[in-house]
């Protein structure tokens, strides 16, 4: 516990009490060591309550101006550490409050007037959700902007699609990386959703039931920049769910992160080798020197639990709560810092993964090679034939039964061999078993084929600009 050296600080207190909090019981009440993340939210939400107020009459000019100057100050000495942060404040707001009340005196004593921290907290936080949804906006853009360059790089190399991790059809290895982009964009879009809903002002709700003082709830909205108010000050003080749906997209995010990240894993691995992983995201082993290990794409793949996690917290912390501010709601604070401070930086990590990565494009070749992947065109070839798909199946199944009893691969089965199977099969049945043309028969709207992949591609960056 740090001794506030605050002349003006009374922390939240003041002189309704004569004891001090107990030092353990202040280390749990105290929320500044990681509130302190809404230092300039706070400081813009008090400039714009301060002109309010000014405009209303409620403080004059001059006042407004001592207070503007000394809250600037205040933020820049804070953030550079020259003032230094008190936990016997309790939290970022009393600490900026008590500063400036240091610096400029009675003026910094008006500040507070018709507020209370209960919708200064709420309105803090819905602008830390709505920032940091602009930043995880950008940073899913650029690890999408990542996939569709190496997507471009590769819409000619084929390697196996995957169901039940078993070689099931040939793709393009440009078609399963943009698999990822289409999971980032409508995580783009649950992000942009959760930054919309918090896009209201709760400034005004005060303690729990507004204020009788002639303030301007529109002012301070439009000078934070929130579109809207919200319309119940018991409501807006009271909930947090602004926050669960940022984090909830945020778990999602993480876990597509994480199924890119087992990806990259499996295929770094010399059983598949399909990929080597950049140096800059690989680690060695403190035992066996041969090691390159996969350490950041297993954690992206790990981080998924803890940003789970924060979402499961967030919804048992307010779950239950009776109207209106609540104590335990400060407890909905960690868990959405930790989930955007860690989805950001697996954001990051991911798309200088993707960057570096460099893919086998002879293994992803050679795999497409083995494993009868072909097998599903063998039947295409009897239904083209008025087969009925069933059948056709059937007799396809039966080959490749033969052709693994033979050791082979189905397309080295001959022509005599697919006959006794089948008396429709002809010579062309060759050209049906090449898996670029298996691929590029698959020519339909979100399919494999090379001119679907070039359109998609094509029409995702146009939307990244
Ligand atoms: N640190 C508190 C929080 O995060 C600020 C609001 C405190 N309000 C109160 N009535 N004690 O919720």
């Amino acid at each position: 516990m740090s001794t506030s050296e605050s002349k003006g600080a009374k922390g939240a207190r003041g002189r309704r009490f004569e004891q001090a909090l107990d030092p353990v019981a202040a280390a749990l009440n105290a929320s500044v060591d990681f509130d302190r993340r809404l230092l300039p939210h706070d400081v813009a939400g008090s400039i714009a309550h301060a002109e309010m107020l000014a405009s209303r009459g409620l403080i004059t000019a001059e006042d407004r101006d001592k207070i503007t100057a000394g809250l600037k100050m205040v933020e820049g000495k804070l953030a550079s550490g020259e003032l230094a942060w008190d936990d016997a404040l309790e939290d970022v707001h009393m600490n900026v409050e008590a500063r400036l009340v240091d610096a400029i005196g009675d003026a910094g004593r008006r500040l507070h007037t018709a507020r209370s921290r209960n919708d200064q907290v709420a309105t803090d936080l819905r602008l830390y959700a709505i920032g940091s949804a602009e930043q995880l906006i950008d940073l899913i853009d650029e690890l999408r902007r990542a996939l569709v360059v190496q997507a471009k790089k590769h819409v000619d190399t084929l390697m196996p699609g995957y169901t039940h991790l078993q070689r099931a059809q040939p793709v393009r290895l440009a078609h399963h990386l943009l698999a990822y982009e289409a999971m980032l964009s409508r995580d783009r879009g649950r992000v942009a959703d959760a930054a919309y809903r918090a896009d209201e002002s709760p400034l005004g709700s005060g303690a729990l039931a507004g204020t009788t003082l002639p303030i301007d709830r529109e002012q301070t909205a439009r000078a934070l920049g929130f579109g809207e108010l919200t319309r119940n000050s018991l409501d807006a003080v009271g909930d947090r769910d602004f926050a669960i749906e940022l984090v909830a997209a945020c778990a999602l995010i993480q876990i597509h992160l994480s199924r890119l990240g087992e990806e990259l894993v499996l295929w770094a691995s010399q059983e598949f080798g399909f990929a080597r992983i950049g140096e800059a995201y690989s680690s060695g082993s403190s035992l066996m020197p041969q090691k390159k290990n996969p350490d950041l794409a297993e954690l992206v793949r790990g981080k998924a639990g803890r940003v789970m996690g924060a979402w499961v917290t967030l919804c048992t912390v307010v779950k239950g709560l009776p109207l209106a501010y609540n104590k335990d709601l400060q407890e909905t604070q960690e868990p959405l810092y930790d989930a955007v401070e860690t989805v950001s930086a697996c954001l990051e990590v991911a798309r200088g993964m993707i960057l570096t990565t460099v893919f086998d494009t002879v293994r992803m070749r050679a795999a497409v090679g083995a494993g009868h992947l072909v097998a599903t065109e063998l039947a295409d070839y009897l239904v083209a034939k008025n087969v009925p798909f069933r059948e056709a199946h059937d007799i396809a199944g039966h080959l490749v039964r033969v052709a693994d009893e033979r050791g082979v691969e189905l397309s080295a089965l001959d022509l005599a061999t697919l006959r006794g199977a089948h008396a429709l099969f002809e010579a062309d049945v060759a050209e049906w078993l090449d898996p670029d043309r298996a691929v590029d028969r698959r020519d339909l709207v979100g399919g494999p084929a090379r001119e679907r992949v070039l359109s998609e591609i094509s029409r995702v960056e146009a939307e990244l600009g």
